[in-house]
């Protein structure tokens, strides 16, 4: 079969991660048992990019690898599902970013202890630029920001959709947010802007730094959308039964950047988001469940997830 053209590029950070299931989360000088225990690939551009290829769609990773066993763990997780990797560069004498993830069984809540590795940044000359410039979209998530900040460009540049994960608020993100269309970020990122306000009241903030569209996302309690058209809405999350919440947000990214790429309403883009994380909910790590599309569209048409419009502010 012929290899399907790049459709979107993700620039951004990739990890393994280490996750464990316990009954309870324990207290501070405790010994707990692992019920479970899973090692798989992680990172907010990595796992979205994953759930693109589940739905069928094409696309590249753009980042950096250490040269040890993670490293080489990282690039087959991908390569596996069938994201291209030419451009994850390997850097023989770091260290790959790995987290020890603990997640609550019964609950699904998990705790994240991350370690970022020695990896440097990309820099602006090591970015696939012709691949930029001839996709559809650019996910990143803020780091290695200097490269970021010259893929963003390349990308508005060229008519390049740009998609950001905002995960946590990190220095010089500022530069990077007026070159980002679609901003669909945690609560934690929310929270940073509008210290002890619902989370949905950052949206005008975040809609000023220029966006079509943002979204703030809130677990279990769903989401909450603003468009630069003025139309605010609520999705409520799906129920499901949780057993890990782990990349829940990368998944919706991905569900959001194919709804994208469909050019549904911001509406039918968010449930759909909202669909897949949920289905990736439903097993232990961040990529065991991501759905299919049939999958998907099973949990649609069962009807659950509600948007409620909002009136603006
Ligand atoms: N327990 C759950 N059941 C169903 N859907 C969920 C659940 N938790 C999260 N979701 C869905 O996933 C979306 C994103 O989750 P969340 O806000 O926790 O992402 P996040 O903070 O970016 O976390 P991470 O990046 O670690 O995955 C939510 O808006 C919701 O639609
Ligand atoms: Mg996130």
């Amino acid at each position: 079969m012929a290899k399907q053209a790049i459709t979107v590029v993700g620039l951004g950070q990739c990890s393994i991660d280490i996750l464990g299931g316990l009954t309870q989360y324990p207290p501070v000088d405790s010994k707990c048992d692992l019920d479970t225990v899973l090692i798989q690939g992680g990172g907010p551009v990595a796992t979205a990019l994953v759930t693109l290829a589940r739905l069928g769609v094409a696309s590249a990773f753009v980042g950096r690898i250490g040269g040890d066993d993670f490293g080489r763990r990282i690039g087959r997780g991908l390569e596996d599902e069938g994201v291209d990797c030419r451009h994850l560069l390997v850097d023989d004498a770091a260290g790959s970013q790995f987290a020890f993830i603990a997640v609550e069984q019964g609950s699904g809540h998990r705790t994240i202890f991350c370690h970022r590795g020695s990896c440097r940044p990309l820099s602006v000359e090591e970015l696939p630029t012709e691949l930029i410039r001839s996709s559809r979209l650019l996910h990143l998530d803020g780091s290695h920001l200097d490269a970021a900040l010259a893929a963003a460009r390349q990308a508005k540049g060229n008519g390049v959709i740009t998609v950001l994960d905002g995960g946590s608020w990190r220095p010089g993100i500022e530069e990077l947010l007026p070159l980002i269309d679609h901003l669909v970020v945690s609560a934690r990122f929310a929270e940073h802007l509008l210290p002890g306000r619902p989370v949905r009241e950052a949206l005008p903030l975040l809609l000023a730094y220029g966006c079509r569209a943002a979204t703030v996302t809130d677990g279990e309690a769903g989401s909450h959308t603003l468009s630069r058209a003025g139309k605010g809405f609520h999705q409520s999350a799906f129920a499901v039964k949780s057993v890990d919440t782990t990349g829940c947000g990368d998944v919706f990214h991905g569900g959001y950047l194919y709804g994208l790429l469909q050019n549904w309403s911001l509406r039918r883009t968010v449930r759909f988001a909202a669909a897949c994380a949920a289905i990736k909910a439903t097993a232990l790590g961040g990529r065991t469940a991501i759905p299919t599309l049939t999958e998907v569209e099973a949990l649609l048409a069962a009807g659950e997830g509600n948007t409620r419009l909002f009136r603006c502010w």
